[in-house]
């Protein structure tokens, strides 16, 4: 028999944040934990409970030490300092400042540890040096900023620098757009008053174990639960599939809902949910999975496209014939009749690896009944399409769910699909009771989505002056078990898949093929990183053979206003690139010939330079995706910014208020904000595509611009006067004249509000053809990246020494923002590039997984090019996703450059570099 027995608490004494506490504790429990659970103090963040990540870190007698792997037993009579307490240091206001002004935090769930590791360096050293610094805060790990605002950070405190003062102190109205005001929600991320997924649920809530499959294709029976139940009193209830009330399936697309809440017999890779288990924390810690009735009968699995695709494999859905999934196409020009009569061709075959999102904030969050309605409070990309998602599983009207987004750790494109929204509110309905649920860090890992792992064949061509003449590429992406965002990855990918350049002749294919394998979803790109591999590397091929620099035949080629995408699409305006390969022009000439010096000491390191450019449609592909906000004033001045989209680090709550803010005519300061509440706010679309500053920016403008028109209406004012808010009171100034209106004296629209203004912007788009032609984007990112790189010979290892990016965002709307999208995203190319590669079953922590440390960061040099987009607010564009696709390319170019090996197989590991050097008979 297994019946739970509570431990016992007993009581652990320390100074905790200047305070002598007694807290209650259990034998063998962490230290992170009895900070959170016992002390209440949730700025203490737990992203791996392995000692991995060091979100968890806190001060142990003035030294960082990570929470989750000190015994509580072992801090008795000890004093512990968390972020809660940092202010209390000598430096610690100071540093928060200084990571506030820097904005070193963007989702911020690795912040509390950076600042607590950063303080422990400067109570030891006032004065670091940058790799001191560097190597102090090593064990933290950041998935968003690229590290090198964290490092500026802390140089910030001890060697206080001129960075530029908080803008919305003192800015006029209608100045903030371009300038860096600090992140609106930034304070409460350096403080640790921000509250994540797991962070503040009710006090009676039941906690949610999700029971998975250790195969990767098996077949499966649940038996009788009784005798478990009976075994284990503390767990309330087992959910199966038969305990979803409405449909026990889920997807992103509306004709693909592939994928079950809980399988029923079948599971189709590992890590796939079968049933949950709800009861108190205790009681699912002490469960013995094994203990579970459950009978497995493991099947043969379908692993990799190849497998997937062979004649007679079985078929993972019957209705996807082969495991075909879906196919994207576009063909223009005759690219058959045009290869033969090129000066020059190159082609090749080039592959991808699974790649994890490795937010550091696992999924979590709680279910609570209301009623007959549904509440879901957790973090998340999108808050609309999860209650779309819950209300069919609970087989509701949309109306009846509310999703309230958490503050998100991160997510990249992995928080877009619903994970344990729709188990919580499935156990939360019969049970009414809160339920609440944080995935582990394996958990999380082994069953949310990747980025596709790719397999691309193609060829390229040009004449004798280097003008691209033909493209065609045959792309298969492993869309793992379930559609997630595979067609979107298909449908892109084509489009993009010939690179920024003028082509008449293209033919681009992308299939995504079912496999036995972690879903693939959407991940930073949606698929373009993997083809811009494929077609820098090759124009680097035809630069080389044509006999023209590598930046000047890509100059040559540059898609520009006024021409014809090869998807029949007439760019009217703002198509940066070549811009931005002539700010890279001097660097480029500058690295090159350190290259060349530096080769010429004949070491076994070798320096490489290589260059990668990109463009990227902003939105939906050729769909609408329309974005709509709310502004509204009440009677005793209170100014609401109602805003449905979700700000998971990249800053678009900052960027939309500063957007509003000068189309209203204010300052930033001025608004109250409501973010992502479905309740509450209109849908303003997923975070993702690079979409919020370009679509519900303008929406943002326009709802703004609104607003201003109707208070401008209220004293028959011009367009340039200025609008005050003093308390219940507008000024609105004129040639010299003020004219104050009461706003007491206007009638009253409900709730006190007595103006209002609610604006939509859908981005003009058109479906595309059968041979992919139309409009699939109203706007394009352009970019261009430089990497610099070392290799070294004998061991294969790669060192990126420098990046140097150029991208044209229309316009700036926070330059500090801006740059941290682009180091970020550099970080995330970078270990594409060269060390991520999820393995199911083998790299499912993060331990095994890496990721880039402060350590693997180049140094980042970040050119801003403003061709303005008519479309967007103020010109703007988006950077989420065009930061990270060409470093991986320049990277590889830069590889080539260094020793003459081209590289087709991601990531590039030393052991894969090191063979293709000596097959090549480099060593
Ligand atoms: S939570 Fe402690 S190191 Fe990750
Ligand atoms: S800001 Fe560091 S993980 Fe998001």
């Amino acid at each position: 028999m297994n019946e739970h027995v509570s431990l016992p608490e007993s009581a652990l004494r320390l100074t905790l944040n200047g305070e002598q506490r007694a807290l209650s504790t259990t034998p063998g429990e962490r230290l992170a934990d009895v900070i959170r659970r016992s002390a209440g103090l949730k700025g203490t963040k737990v992203g791996c409970n392995a000692g991995d990540c060091g979100a968890c870190t806190v001060l142990l007698d003035g030294n960082q030490v990570c929470a989750c792997m000190v015994p509580a037993a072992q801090a008795d009579g000890c004093t512990v300092t968390t972020v809660e307490g940092l202010s209390q240091l000598p430096i610690g206001a100071a540093l928060q400042a200084a990571f506030h002004r820097n904005d070193a935090a963007q989702c911020g769930i690795c912040t509390p540890g950076m600042l607590m590791a950063a303080a422990d360096l400067l109570a030891r050293s006032r004065s670091p040096s940058r790799q001191e610094v560097m190597d102090a805060l090593g064990g933290v790990l950041c998935r968003c900023t690229g590290y090198l605002k964290i490092v500026e950070a802390v140089l910030d405190v001890a060697q206080p620098t001129t960075t530029p003062v908080a803008k919305s102190e003192q800015e006029p109205n209608g100045a903030a757009v371009g300038t860096r005001v600090p992140r609106i929600d930034g304070l409460a991320k350096i403080t640790g008053a921000a509250h994540y997924g797991d962070d503040a649920a009710p006090a009676d809530a039941l906690w949610l174990k999700a029971i998975r499959s250790p195969h990767a294709h098996a077949r499966f029976a649940i038996g009788d639960l009784a005798p478990f139940l009976r075994r284990n009193p503390g767990i309330v209830r087992a959910l199966t599939a038969r305990d979803v009330p409405g449909h026990n399936s889920f997807g992103i697309y509306p004709h693909i809902k592939d994928q079950p809440v809980f399988s029923e017999t079948h599971v189709r890779y590992r890590g796939e949910a079968v049933m949950a288990l709800v009861g108190s924390l205790e009681s699912l810690e002490a469960v013995d999975i094994a203990d579970l009735p459950i009978e497995w009968e493991p099947l043969p699995p379908l692993t990799g496209t190849d497998a997937a695709l062979a004649p007679g494999a079985p078929l993972l859905h019957a209705d996807k014939p082969h495991n075909i999934l879906t196919e994207g196409f576009l063909v223009s020009g005759d690219p058959d009749a045009a290869f033969p009569h090129a000066a020059f061709t190159a082609e090749g075959s080039f592959e991808t690896a699974f790649v994890e999102h490795a937010y550091i904030e696992p999924e979590a969050g709680y279910a609570v009944r209301v009623g007959d309605r549904m509440e879901v409070y957790a973090c998340t990309q999108a808050p609309m399409m999860d209650r779309d998602e819950v209300a069919r599983v609970l087989g509701l009207a949309v109306e009846d769910v509310r999703i309230v987004p958490t503050a998100c750790g991160g997510g990249f494109g992995g928080k877009l699909d619903v994970s344990l929204q729709p188990m919580l509110a499935v156990a939360a309905w019969h049970l009414r009771q809160p339920v609440r649920c944080v995935y582990e860090r394996i958990e999380s890992m082994a069953s949310t989505t990747k980025r596709h792992p790719a397999k691309i064949k193609a060829r390229a061509a040009c004449d004798a002056q280097g003008h691209l003449v033909a493209y065609e590429s045959d792309g298969d992406f492993n869309t793992g078990a379930y559609a997630s965002w595979g067609p979107t990855v298909a449908g892109r990918v084509p489009v993009h898949g010939a690179g920024p350049y003028k082509l008449p002749h293209v033919r681009n294919r992308a299939r995504a093929i079912l496999t036995n394998e972690t879903p693939s979803g959407a991940f930073r790109g949606f698929g373009i990183p993997q083809a811009a591999i494929a077609h820098e590397t090759l124009y680097d091929d035809l630069a080389e053979k044509a006999g023209i620099d590598r930046l000047e035949f890509r100059h040559i080629n540059a898609l520009r206003a006024g021409d014809t995408t090869y998807s029949g699409q007439r760019l009217d305006a703002s198509a940066g690139l070549a811009q931005c390969l002539d700010a890279l022009r001097p660097h480029w000439a500058e690295l090159t010939a350190d290259a060349a010096a530096f080769n010429a000491q004949g070491t076994r390191v070798r320096r490489g330079v290589g260059i990668g450019c990109m463009w990227y449609g902003i939105g939906n592909t050729g769909m609408s995706n329309p974005s709509t906000l709310r502004i509204t004033l009440s009677r005793d001045g209170k100014l609401v910014f109602w805003n449905g989209a979700v700000d998971i680090g990249q800053g678009s709550t900052t960027v939309l208020t500063q957007i509003a803010a000068d189309a209203l005519g204010v300052p930033v300061s001025q608004f109250d904000l409501v973010v992502g509440d479905t309740d509450l706010t209109f849908d303003a679309g997923k975070t993702s595509a690079s979409r919020q500053t370009f679509v519900s920016g303008k929406a943002a403008q326009l709802t703004g611009e609104a607003l201003r028109a109707q208070i401008l209406r209220l004293t028959n004012a011009g367009p340039s006067a200025t609008i005050t808010l003093k308390g219940p009171h507008l000024v609105i100034s004129e040639g010299g004249r003020d004219t104050t209106v009461d706003l007491t004296h206007l009638p009253d629209r409900g709730g006190g509000i007595v103006l209002e203004a609610i604006e939509s912007f859908d981005p003009p788009a058109t479906p595309l053809d059968a041979k992919g032609q139309g409009r699939p984007y109203a706007t394009y990112g352009f970019a261009a990246q430089i990497a610099s790189v070392d290799v070294d010979l004998d061991l294969g290892t790669v060192k990126v020494r420098k990046m140097v990016a150029a991208h044209d965002v229309g316009r700036t709307i926070n330059p500090s923002l801006v740059e941290g999208q682009i180091h970020g995203g550099i970080a995330q190319g970078l270990g594409l590039a060269l060390m991520e590669e999820f393995i199911p079953g083998r790299t499912e922590n993060l331990h095994d997984y890496l990721i880039p440390t402060f350590g693997d960061m180049p140094e980042i040099e970040v050119i801003l090019i403003e061709d303005r987009e008519p479309l967007g607010p103020y010109g703007a564009k988006g950077i989420g996703e065009p930061a990270l696709i060409p470093t991986p390319p320049a990277i590889l170019g830069a590889i080539r450059h260094a020793t003459g090996v081209t590289i087709r197989k991601v990531p590039a590991l030393p052991h894969r570099v090191h063979a293709a050097l000596v097959k090549a008979g480099k060593v």
